[in-house]
């Protein structure tokens, strides 16, 4: 949100000073057009700023503006189908994915889905594999080994978490490192997190992850993605990432790094989190907790990017909750100039980055 605050000599809003807001406003928009130094920002259509009295100040401000993720994640998802015809036309090959779910938990049915409705859209083989909950880990480990050897399949995925008694690293760690589309591997983790500017013989760009020679996790790349096609620069700016998970916090907080950001991870054990956040020009929240990111936390202006998916009662729905993310979003999309809501910011972004993944996996494997 941009508010421009005017302070006026007195109580009285006088003809004279109205006429003085107006030009004032006339002359920054020639001077935003007309220079070259333009803010990506402001090439973005904005809504119509509105004037308001704020104590014996006059504001105009402007909300924040939402990303579409669902829209952009349609983009993606075409340009994925166009790409999987091309790759069956001069390949006869056809990107497969495995989704292995065990246990009965209803989140993780519902983004199950989602991926296997994601593949069919865009034209790519998948294989689903539902395990009840007393499944033995070797049975999960002999699927994964088979599925390592399976040529019609590139891309494996266990949908996290998994119940109690079961080793997520140890299962994660069996598949093998170039069908690791979730890029939770810890080969992949690793070279995320190098800072060498070479792997082999190739020069790492980390402007594009598709020339990379490693998978990297879904949601992190989804969260870059959104900031760049709506156009945010990333370079020299501070961002704050909340939360430290191996899915999400970690990666985003290296890949923000690689892109030249100024990063700090905040966590549980961060004291004053919200004086850490207020310096952040990006603010990524990926804790998991309902509304824990409140407004008065935010830099006026900063881009938000909201990972939390929380269900949180509300009698008023059918089902009887709703969906919420990490943060206060309706304070908070006032103090913002970009930010994401949930449902419908980052999650159709990490199915479209698995999408993206397995494609790129299929065509490694034609090279290899
Ligand atoms: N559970 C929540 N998000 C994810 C994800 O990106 N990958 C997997 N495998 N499980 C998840």
């Amino acid at each position: 949100m941009l508010t421009l605050l005017i302070a006026t000599s007195n109580n009285k809003y006088t003809i004279v000073n109205l006429f003085k807001i107006l030009a004032l406003t006339i002359f920054t928009r020639y001077i935003t057009k007309s220079s070259g130094f333009v803010l990506s920002s402001l090439r973005r259509p904005k809504p119509p700023p509105f004037v308001l009295l704020h104590r014996n100040r006059i504001c105009f401000k402007m909300s924040g503006q939402i990303i579409d993720g669902k829209a952009i994640s349609i983009k993606i998802l075409n340009e994925i189908k166009e790409e999987v015809e091309i790759l069956k036309e001069n390949n006869n090959k056809i990107p497969g994915l495995a989704v292995i779910l065990v246990g009965s938990r209803k989140d993780s049915q519902t983004y199950v889905r989602m991926k296997k409705k994601a593949c069919n859209d865009c034209g790519l083989f998948s294989l689903g594999f539902d395990y009840p909950d007393t499944v033995s880990q070797n049975e999960i480990l002999e699927n994964i080994y088979d599925l390592n050897r399976n040529p019609e399949i590139h891309g494996i995925l266990v949908q996290l978490p998994l119940p109690s008694h079961l080793d997520e690293s140890f299962i994660l760690n069996a598949i093998c490192k170039e069908k690791d589309v979730d890029g939770l591997h810890p080969l992949n983790t690793a070279s995320l997190c190098s800072t060498s500017t070479h792997f082999g013989a190739e020069k790492v760009d980390w402007t594009n992850f598709r020339s990379l020679p490693f998978h990297i996790a879904c949601t992190p790349q989804g969260c870059i993605e959104l900031l760049d096609r709506y156009e945010v620069k990333i370079e020299s700016k501070r961002a704050v990432v909340i939360g430290r998970s191996n899915l999400v916090g970690l990666p985003v907080a290296m890949l923000l790094m690689h892109r030249n950001a100024t990063v700090t991870i905040v966590h549980s054990k961060t004291p004053n989190p919200e004086s850490v956040v207020k310096e952040a020009d990006i603010v990524i929240a990926a804790v998991g907790k309902a509304g824990i990111v409140k407004a008065d936390w935010l830099k006026p202006g900063c881009v938000v990017i909201d990972v939390g998916i929380n269900s949180v009662d509300d009698p008023s729905k059918k089902r009887g909750y709703r969906l919420v993310g990490d943060v206060d979003f309706e304070n908070a999309k006032e103090v913002a100039s970009l930010i994401t809501p949930v449902p419908g910011g980052v999650g159709p972004l990490t199915i479209a980055m698995l999408m993206r993944n397995t494609v790129d996996s299929c065509r490694h494997s034609l090279q290899n």
